[in-house]
């Protein structure tokens, strides 16, 4: 088992091994010691007939008062009707301040079963129990919690950072190959941003045979980012790699292409982009796209850029007339190069004068 402490304002453990999904009871007593709070367990349908039940008769046969609420799984239940129902399961299981939740899933659950633990009764501590590699190496680090608008995705939110996370990479065996691309694409930006040798990892197509490992290190690297920015004000808006085209591509799409595949694409454009500016040495987007193509990820589309450029000035992360994209110096560090969103669609199509 390896652990990896968070000091974010509220530190936190995350414990990751092989198997750790039934020593579950042993770390929470170790987090909360002779307490045994009462459990609300947080999963969706799909997780549910994996492990809910599995995880449920184990917390209980170690003492602790479990209920479990259970709603549809998918992004379309990642919304405030599905928070408005698990605050009735709350109330109705009479949670209160000592008492814990814990969310069993991938990024959905995890986003929403801690944005309710965020905001019931003005917070209570909440358990992550990351199911999907993207929930594993990304959703689950980091505290952002959220919902679902029709306005646009995770535009109602909370930081809350999670007492603790227990992560299982056995339990990815039974995840579809569609969802663990998701998380690759993620991984990938990981290396291409922060660590050049993790990056030549997934170039040599090792991912696989060294999982466990791969999963602690892009962790740590998230845990490194955040420590140091956990508001996201600044460094940790080098996360957004591919994010902006990511999300444009995603939302043109009307989200039948996955968040992975759209990062992907979005990692390649701004690469050929910020290449031409001279920002970027020659190669590197080719670089990337070679490696997100051998784990079968997409990295080109057909909308055009214009529609594409229009799409991102709608982005959340936009701050007044600039956009901030993030681009890479070379591959395992990036930086932020603010652009002028009148200029935006010359910077993605022009080749540099400079
Ligand atoms: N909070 C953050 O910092 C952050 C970061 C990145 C993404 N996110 C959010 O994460 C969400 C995406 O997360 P995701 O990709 O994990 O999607 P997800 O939670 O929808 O899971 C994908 C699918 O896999 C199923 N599943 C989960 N674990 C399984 C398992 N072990 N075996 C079989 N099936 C399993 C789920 O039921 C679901 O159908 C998005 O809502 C996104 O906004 C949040
Ligand atoms: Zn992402």
């Amino acid at each position: 088992m390896k652990t990896i402490q968070v000091n974010t304002g509220r530190p936190y453990r995350i414990q990751i091994g092989s198997g750790l999904l039934d020593q579950a009871p042993a770390l929470i007593a170790q987090a909360y010691g002779d307490r045994r709070p009462r459990l609300a367990v947080i999963t969706d349908d799909t997780v549910d007939q994996f492990y809910g039940d599995h995880l449920t008769a184990l917390l209980e046969r170690a003492g602790y008062p479990v209920c479990k609420f259970v709603f549809p799984h998918g992004e379309q239940s990642k919304n405030l009707q599905t928070v408005h129902a698990v605050y009735g399961f709350l109330s109705e299981n009479g949670i209160t301040r000592t008492d814990v939740m814990v969310a069993l899933g991938g990024g959905v659950v995890g986003d929403l079963a801690g944005f309710a633990a965020a905001t019931w009764l003005r917070s209570v501590d909440f358990i992550q129990i990351p199911t999907t590699f993207l929930s594993m190496i990304d959703s689950s680090v980091g505290g952002k919690t959220g919902v679902d608008i029709p306005q646009g995705k995770n535009l109602v939110g909370a930081f809350w950072q999670p007492s603790l996370v227990i992560c299982d990479p056995s339990t990815l065996d039974t995840l579809p190959a569609v969802y663990f691309s998701d998380g690759i694409a993620e991984a990938v930006k990981y290396g291409a941003i922060l660590d050049d040798s993790l990056f030549r990892l997934f170039e040599e197509g090792r991912l696989r045979e060294q999982l466990t490992e791969v999963i602690a290190r892009c962790i740590d690297l998230k845990r490194l980012v955040v420590e140091q920015d956990e508001r996201d004000t600044g460094l940790r808006q080098q996360l957004n790699f591919g994010h902006t085209f990511g999300h444009a591509i995603e939302k043109q799409a009307q989200f039948t292409i996955t968040h992975g595949q759209g990062v992907a694409i979005g990692m390649v454009l701004i690469s050929h982009a910020s290449e031409r500016a001279g920002l970027t040495p020659s190669g590197t987007a080719d670089r990337i796209r070679s490696c997100l193509w051998q784990y079968g990820l997409p990295t080109s589309t057909d909308y055009p850029i214009g529609l594409l450029c229009q799409n991102a000035m709608g982005d959340k992360k936009r701050s007044g007339s600039k956009i901030k994209l993030v681009v890479l110096e070379r591959i395992g560090q990036a930086t932020l190069h603010p652009v002028d969103t009148d200029r935006l669609l010359s910077f993605m199509t022009e080749e540099s004068d400079a």
